[in-house]
């Protein structure tokens, strides 16, 4: 079998026109939606990521508001930002960039941000909002893994699904979302046992472990659809580098029925996803019906 390849790039442009539209029909009932984003410092990579949300926060017609800090700013100065743009009306959504200085206690700013502003999802109110089945803001990356899940299967109900990997960010997350949407879950990690019996078992799999290449093609079961969230870099030909994910693209095609690639495949959809939050977010702050299989 060769796997479809699931166009995470085309998808994520589809999303943003959608989004757009939303946010034309939110402005002519006379709101703008808009995000805030916060960044630290000057870590070379938080900076493209903060430009290219604040380019694409635009493009769908929303309002963009960037906050760019000394890397000495003290955490106190952060968190009267973060007060103040937590009573600001124009501010649907806040995001502040991560890592942040060492001097910074991210856990303290992320617990600053006001819950229905929250358009990362790390609050541990959304959090815990999401682990008991509550409408809540989740985070961007599982939740563009879940959108691509269910335009690649349609229901995902009694599904085996297994997530390799229990950050916070992705793993965990994405478990409680495929099990808000009724699939059988396992969470397994560095520690599991026999990791290739257990994801044999999968006819859904995120991998999302940071580990170049990982999964080879004799762990996906026959036409199982694998999401592959890591984005590692290793060298390659002629002293380049190149990105690969965390499973061994060209024998899990071969096996697989659907495979997201890297570059091109979840990577995308995590940007299209905040602004999905931050239309969320607006909706709800302002009585608006919200746009329907975006949010949860
Ligand atoms: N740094 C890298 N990815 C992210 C993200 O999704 N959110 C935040 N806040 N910081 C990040």
């Amino acid at each position: 079998m060769t796997a479809k390849i699931i166009d995470g790039k085309a998808f994520a442009a589809r999303l943003r026109e959608r989004i757009a539209e939303e946010v034309a029909r939110v402005k002519a009932a006379g709101v703008t939606p808009g995000l805030a984003v916060v960044l630290v410092g000057e870590d070379p990579a938080s900076a493209v990521y903060v430009r290219n949300k604040g380019r694409q926060t635009v493009e769908v017609g929303m309002e963009s508001v960037e906050h760019r800090l000394p890397a000495d700013t003290p955490e106190a100065d952060l968190l009267e930002l973060i007060g103040r743009l937590n009573t600001d009306p124009a501010v649907h959504g806040i995001l502040c960039q991560l890592p942040v200085p060492a001097h910074i206690d991210a856990a303290k700013v992320l617990e600053a941000i006001d819950v229905a502003k929250d358009v990362d999802g790390f609050h541990v109110s959304n959090v815990g909002m999401l682990y008991t089945g509550q409408k809540a803001l989740v985070p961007c990356t599982p939740l563009g893994c879940l959108l691509m899940l269910r335009d690649q299967l349609g229901s995902l109900s009694g599904m085996e699904a297994v997530v390799i990997g229990r950050s916070n960010i992705v793993g965990k997350p994405m478990a409680q979302l495929l099990l808000g949407d009724s699939a059988t879950v396992t969470v397994a990690h560095s520690r599991t046992r026999d990791l290739g019996a257990v994801v044999r078992r999968a006819d859904i799999v995120v991998a999302a472990v940071g580990r170049p290449e990982m999964v080879p093609g004799d762990w996906i079961k026959p036409g199982a659809t694998v999401i592959d969230v890591g984005i590692n870099r290793v060298p390659g030909e002629a002293g380049k580098s190149r990105l690969v994910g965390d499973c061994h693209f060209e024998s899990c095609a071969e096996v697989a029925g659907a495979i997201t690639p890297v570059p091109g495949g979840v990577g995308p959809m995590t940007i299209a996803c905040l602004l999905a939050n931050t239309l969320t977010a607006c909706c709800r702050a302002n009585g608006l019906a919200e746009p329907e299989g975006l949010a949860v």
